[in-house]
């Protein structure tokens, strides 16, 4: 028995498909070189979350990445996994039929690289044969001219990988229909076939190739002839996360007095309202009872007036300062329609790149506020309180949104967001401690046949925060 169902045969399109890959002089010209980021190790070893990951960050910093899952391709092959028997190195049918998947992803990280503007194309499989490795040197390096870079996750600690299946791997489509108990049963029988062929990345053998290894979720971390700039913020990266459990709070500073008044910027203390949510704040975090708490604010007073209260250790970062609107710094948004209406019609039309004259854009906020994301990388529980635009460069990396949707997250005053990491993302909750406030929120413009309107929050509209 072959592990497969009997509808499952090798009678999928993916395995007739011929396309040629494309050849590296028809690809149009490009500045920087592609990656190709391929994945190492047994499974349940963290590929799957590193890729995600690590993806999301380089999309957020700007650089175009995507993660091909072959885990994917291999289910769209077979319509039906039946057990582990599937995965044994002697079972011919399987393993043909999976190195034609794999054919069939690096076919289309090729396509997507060359032909769709990608930058960095992650391949998330077990790649855990030197044979394996070897034909993708061969058609990423010899055949494609792309720049390739391995990281390989070792783990022999039991207790993290039962975890890790438990997590993830018993709820995958694979084991539908199954007890939790048999699908580890299962799982844990496919990584010993696995492990019959398995052959980690070596120093010596495969000297030639570019590559990191993280032992135990980052214990110990080992980098081999990385190449350039993107290698190295990769590996600083996945140098820098943990995967050990913890809450991240945001919060915007409470309601300041140009708040009230609809102007932006500058540096006002807060309203009554305000300082009544720094209270509730206090209050809020006091009742969480949260383990090694601290509190990250900017260098404004805003924000520092809404942390006073809270007991734990505070630190003050300039990094998350509030976007700064250059000659529109402490206007209202009709102040500046009128003095500078081709600016804010410039701001409408690509919001996350337009950048305040003598100020900043989003994307600027972005780079400002990479270290501030290395360092929660690191960090166990954290309340942070900042900006509006800040949180929104913020919750854009957490929650995986891209930067035309950036500019116009909604982060309303007087809420507490509560981040949870979860399985391959992270669980959002937006808490509202029921204090009065303005709205600042100016949703994105419809764009009309002609012009493009421009609704303008009421400065003083004392409307309830119903998020
Ligand atoms: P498969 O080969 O079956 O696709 P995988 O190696 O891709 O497995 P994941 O699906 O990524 O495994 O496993 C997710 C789990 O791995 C999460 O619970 C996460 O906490 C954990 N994890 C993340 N990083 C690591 C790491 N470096 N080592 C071990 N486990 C990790
Ligand atoms: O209005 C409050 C505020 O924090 C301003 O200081 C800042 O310029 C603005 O929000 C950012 O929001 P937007 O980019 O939507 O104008």
């Amino acid at each position: 028995e072959n592990g497969m169902s009997a509808s499952s045969s090798m009678s999928t399109s993916l395995l007739t498909k011929t396309k040629p890959f494309p050849i590296r002089g028809e690809r149009a010209n490009y500045v920087n070189t592609p990656h190709v980021i391929v994945m190492v190790g047994l499974p349940a070893r963290g590929k799957t979350y590193m890729a995600k990951k690590l993806t999301r960050y380089l999309n957020w910093i700007g650089i175009k990445t995507k993660v091909f899952n072959l885990g994917e391709y291999r289910r769209r092959a077979t319509h039906m996994y039946k057990n582990h028997n599937f995965f044994r190195s002697d079972n011919e049918e399987a393993m043909a039929l999976r190195e034609r998947c794999a054919m069939d992803a690096l076919d289309d990280v090729c396509d997507w690289l060359d032909n769709s503007g990608g930058e960095v194309a992650v391949f998330d499989a077990t790649n855990t044969t030197m044979h394996r490795r070897r034909l993708i040197y061969n058609i990423i390096v010899e055949k494609m001219e792309y720049k390739l870079f391995y990281v390989e996750s070792i783990c022999d600690d039991p207790s993290i990988i039962e975890a890790n299946i438990r997590e993830v791997k018993v709820n995958s489509p694979d084991y539908r229909g199954m007890t939790s108990e048999e699908a580890l049963e299962d799982f844990l029988q496919r990584i010993e076939h696995y492990m019959e062929q398995y052959q980690p990345l070596d120093e010596a053998l495969e000297d030639h190739l570019s590559f990191m290894k993280v032992y135990n979720t980052g214990q110990k971390v080992v980098v081999h002839k990385h190449e350039g700039h993107i290698q190295a913020r990769i590996v600083y990266y996945l140098m820098n996360t943990h995967v050990t459990p913890r809450t991240i709070y945001l919060a915007r500073h409470g309601e300041s007095a140009y708040n009230q008044m609809g102007k932006i910027g500058g540096d006002s203390d807060l309203s009554e309202r305000g300082r009544k949510f720094g209270n509730a704040l206090a209050e809020y975090i006091k009742e969480q009872k949260i383990p090694k708490l601290r509190v990250w604010t900017s260098w404004m007073k805003r924000t520092i007036q809404t942390a006073e209260g809270i007991d734990a250790p505070q630190e003050r970062w300039k990094a998350l300062n509030e976007i700064d609107a250059g000659i529109c710094e402490e206007m209202t948004y009709a102040e500046i329609k009128t003095k500078f209406p081709e600016d804010f019609a410039a701001r409408d039309q690509n919001k996350f790149s337009y950048r305040y004259p003598r100020g900043e854009s989003y994307e600027d906020l972005v780079a400002r506020l990479e270290p501030v994301i290395m360092e929660l990388e690191r960090q166990g529980n954290v309340l942070l309180i900042a900006h509006q635009a800040v949180l929104r460069c913020l919750l854009a990396y957490f929650l995986d949104k891209p930067s035309d949707e950036l500019a116009y997250i909604e982060v309303p005053l007087h809420n507490v967001i509560k981040l949870t990491p979860v399985a391959y993302g992270c669980e959002v909750e937006y808490i509202s401690l029921n204090v009065e406030c303005v709205n600042t929120h100016r949703p994105r413009p419809e764009v009309g046949c002609k012009k493009i309107q421009s609704p303008i929050p009421c400065a003083l509209s004392l409307q309830q925060n119903s998020c």
